[in-house]
């Protein structure tokens, strides 16, 4: 082999091994870093002995405008703010229907089904059909930055 193609082989042999070390490096941790950085560290979730549970907090509802927890399957909670009250609501974002999850729609006042159209008022009541019952309304309350709902 001459010393040139010798070289050359080298040359992309090592540029080959670091070319994923360097693309490693670009990354941003695919998110996982910055993601921790902003969620609540360790927040306990199990059901206290008052029935309430943390299932989220007021920073990240502020950031989001609404939080959807599906730990407690088949009640799924969702929790936002009345944008009239500014009260909290935590309701079954679980559709009545068949089972899709509703969307809050904050400025239509209103929780839409994306599946067949069924819309709920901010209170759970059915206001527009296919379903025809009303979704369940959970206690919720703060404390301290906690979001504590009572899913019964
Ligand atoms: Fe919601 Fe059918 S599942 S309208």
């Amino acid at each position: 082999m001459e010393r040139r193609t010798f070289l050359n082989w080298v040359g992309v042999g090592t540029l080959a091994s670091f070319f994923p070390v360097a693309i490693a490096a670009c990354q941003s941790d695919g998110g996982n870093a910055s993601r921790a950085e902003t969620e609540t560290p360790e927040m306990d979730s199990s059901i206290r002995e008052d029935g309430f549970q943390a299932l989220g907090t007021i920073e990240e509802l502020d950031e989001k405008g609404v939080i959807v927890d599906k730990r407690n399957a088949p009640k799924p909670v969702m929790i936002f703010r009345d944008p009239d009250t500014n009260e909290l609501v935590a309701i079954n974002s679980m559709c009545t229907h068949q089972g899709c999850t509703v969307q809050l729609n904050a400025e239509a006042k209103e929780l839409a089904c994306p599946c067949h159209g069924s819309k709920f008022a901010l209170d759970g009541k059915v206001v527009n059909p296919p379903a025809t019952e009303n979704l369940d309304i959970f206690e919720v309350k703060q404390e301290d930055n906690l979001l504590l709902v009572k899913v019964g």
